[in-house]
């Protein structure tokens, strides 16, 4: 068990969380319907939680709209359900494979995240 110390560790981080998430028979269906080049989703999460942890600028989007229109195109039926679904497999990935303190807050910073994406789903939908 190591600590996640650089770009390469997040990327293993993300390539086993999406192979996971991607043979989800509850929410698998969400991600495959949308994304249809799987490299560059990967390199685009690798971006995001790279710039999360160690700073930097090469993500540039945006996730909660990004979210909201997932939301919309596939009728408004993303709950708490689904995100606890995320949240389980991200701190399940995250614990077979790293430890330490960047492992603790990248599970934190999703946790947080979850909430306000909820919510901003949620509040899109009024
Ligand atoms: C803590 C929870 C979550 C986090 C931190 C998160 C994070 C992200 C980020 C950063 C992106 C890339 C946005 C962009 O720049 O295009 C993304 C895309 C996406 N997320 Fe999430 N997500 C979460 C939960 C979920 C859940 C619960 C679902 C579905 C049930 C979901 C479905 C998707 C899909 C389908 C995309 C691709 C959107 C596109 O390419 O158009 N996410 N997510």
């Amino acid at each position: 068990m190591k600590n996640i110390e650089n770009r390469e560790d997040v990327a293993l981080l993300v390539h086993s969380f999406y192979a996971k998430i991607r043979t989800d028979t509850e929410i698998g269906p969400f991600f495959n319907d949308v994304i249809k080049d799987w490299d560059e989703h990967l390199e685009k999460l690798t971006n995001f939680w790279e710039m999360n942890l160690f700073g930097g600028r090469n993500y540039s989007g945006n996730p909660i709209e990004a979210h909201i229109e997932v939301d919309r195109n596939s009728g408004g039926v993303i709950s708490t359900h689904e995100f606890g679904i995320w949240l389980n497999y991200w701190f399940a990935t995250i614990d077979e494979l790293f430890e330490g303190e960047n492992a603790d807050t990248l599970k934190r910073r999703a946790r947080k995240m979850s909430t306000m994406l909820f919510l901003n789903m949620f509040n899109s939908r009024r």
